[in-house]
């Protein structure tokens, strides 16, 4: 018999949070990329697992004219394709057995009585209560005319009545402040904050959710949180992808709207907020739009000397030509979409005052990897650290996202021998090393939370707002400067230059990528 790995060794005998209450979930966008790439494949793997409800039906809708069994074949691909477990033909046939298909155009108001009548038989037919969860996972241009289809065909149950309806809204909500509210209000009119689950996928993995038990199951790194004992922290989630076939989206939105306004800001909320006085979902999120609402605003002449953009050029890879970003399918030829973005930005609180925090991320980088970098202050010029031309290297706490998931520090030591020789050694956690390779997609946590009703890693209206006020306020400031001369960066490079004028004066250098 193989031996048990160190996760099911230390879970074995603990009941998983496993979701009970029958339900439908019905994905709007159900024959998009999200649902083929993430949705279905993490329901599939949900159902492996035993986490779903016993009774339960997915419904994709979707404009095109698909049957059941063409979506159930749709699924198969997605799942062969991205799922962390390969279909397991037994298994596959019981869980697509509960997948449907409903072709509906959701900008036509009457699209929705048929559709109601089809979730009524297959509800019927499974023996389904008519709890619903419906997913976005559609382009932000058609939440608001979905969401009030919804209300009028009767399909949202209030809350706290015999049956629930749920709302899993997927990002970008709106392309600046004004439309985020507009969808925002769109949406508090049909459902109940509770009933409303705000995604950012980097939530939902293991990773991030680590930075708090980091943070506050351990002794040694509370106490030198703050501004006395770190000189910067910087956040990078760098991709090695171009856009791919995703043009019609990114051209929209670039790497600040698509980034920054959720997952950096993300990420900066957890590594910054304060210890919250219990992990009720609440708490926890109360604590972190503190720390957002802390941020120090970059407005006005700040945009420029705070924040780089850059856009990739044409390269090679290996000797095979790359494209730039103009030259994608489906990009404007003299598209100024930013495809990397860094800043500067402080959180004006007592824990960070001066503090700075560079976030950086970008497309076209040299690989992927997404990493937190916690760069402590120097030691004083005295004792191993006196000699100006040798300065000590400083510690760094660097937690590694993805894709080598782990965290590292290091340290100063002496190196072996008869002379004081010092050298920065590594002391090192990988997650697949102890854990082996066991964690799950950040959206199976997700879906299986919304299931749950457990909203934790969702984020509330209020963060999501302040997260627009601080992004729109730079998409202004940019709208008031002339053109960036794009491209500016070559591929597989760390970005462009430009980007360590914001480091300039502070000591600090960007992390090279290729380290990471
Ligand atoms: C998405 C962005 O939210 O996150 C994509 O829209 C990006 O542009 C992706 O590629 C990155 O997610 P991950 O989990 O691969 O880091």
């Amino acid at each position: 018999m193989p031996e048990a790995s160190l996760v099911e060794q230390l879970t074995t005998g603990l009941t998983p949070p496993v979701a009970t209450e029958p339900v439908t979930i019905v994905i709007f966008g159900g024959s998009g990329d999200l649902a083929h790439r993430k949705l279905l494949p993490a329901l599939y793997n949900l159902y492996v697992d035993g986490l779903l409800p016993p009774r339960v039906a997915v419904v994709g809708v979707g404009r095109k004219d698909t049957s059941d069994a063409d979506y159930r074949e749709f699924a198969a691909d997605g799942v062969k394709k991205f799922s962390r477990r390969r279909p397991d033909p037994e298994l596959w046939q019981h869980f697509a057995d509960s997948l449907y298909f409903v072709g509906a155009a959701l900008d036509d108001p009457a699209t929705f009585a048929p559709l109601g009548a089809r979730l009524d038989t297959i509800e019927h037919d499974r023996g389904l209560p008519g709890n619903r969860i419906y997913y976005l996972a559609i382009p932000p241009s058609m939440f608001i005319p979905t969401v009030n289809s919804l209300q009028r065909a009767r399909f949202v149950a209030p809350p706290g009545g015999r049956t629930f309806a749920r709302l899993i809204v997927e990002k970008p909500i709106g392309h600046d402040l004004e439309s985020a509210r507009e969808i925002d209000d769109a949406i508090a009119e049909v459902f109940d904050e509770r009933q409303i689950y705000r995604i950012d996928h980097y939530l939902g993995k293991e990773t991030v959710q680590n930075i708090l038990i980091l943070r506050f199951a351990n002794s040694i790194f509370e106490p030198v949180f703050n501004r006395r004992y770190i000189d910067h922290i910087q956040l990078t989630v760098a991709e090695e992808e171009g856009v791919g076939t995703r043009a019609g989206y990114y051209e929209q939105a670039g790497a600040l709207r698509d980034m920054v306004q959720n997952h950096l800001l993300q990420l900066l909320t957890l590594v910054a907020m304060e210890p919250p006085r219990s992990l009720d979902a609440e708490v926890v999120r109360d604590n972190k739009l503190d720390a957002i609402l802390s941020l120090r605003p970059i407005e006005g002449t700040a945009v420029d000397t705070q924040v780089v953009r850059g856009q990739y050029a044409s390269g090679f890879s290996m000797g095979t030509p790359v494209p730039g970003y103009r030259e994608e399918p489906g990009v404007d030829r003299s598209s100024r979409t930013e495809t990397f973005v860094a800043l500067k930005t402080y959180i004006d609180d007592w824990r960070w005052a001066g503090t700075p925090f560079f976030l950086r991320t970008g497309k076209r980088l040299p690989k992927r990897a997404s990493e937190i970098s916690i760069e402590f202050k120097e030691v004083p010029s005295i004792l191993f650290n006196a000699d100006p031309a040798s300065p000590l290297d400083p510690t760094v706490l660097s937690i590694r996202i993805q894709p080598d998931e782990g965290f590292a520090l290091l340290i100063n030591s002496k190196i072996p021998g008869p002379r004081i020789r010092i050298y920065p050694v590594k002391m090192d956690f990988r997650y697949g090393a102890t854990f082996g390779n066991a964690s799950p997609e950040a959206y199976e946590r997700l879906l299986l939370d919304a299931l749950r009703g457990d909203a934790s890693l969702f984020t509330r209206s209020d963060e999501v707002d302040y997260a627009w006020r601080y992004t729109t306020a730079v998409l202004h400031g940019w709208a008031e400067l002339p053109p960036p001369s794009f491209p500016n960066y070559y591929p597989f490079t760390d970005g462009p230059d430009e980007a360590n004028r914001l480091l300039a004066g502070t000591g600090a250098t960007w992390r090279p990528l290729a380290e990471m």
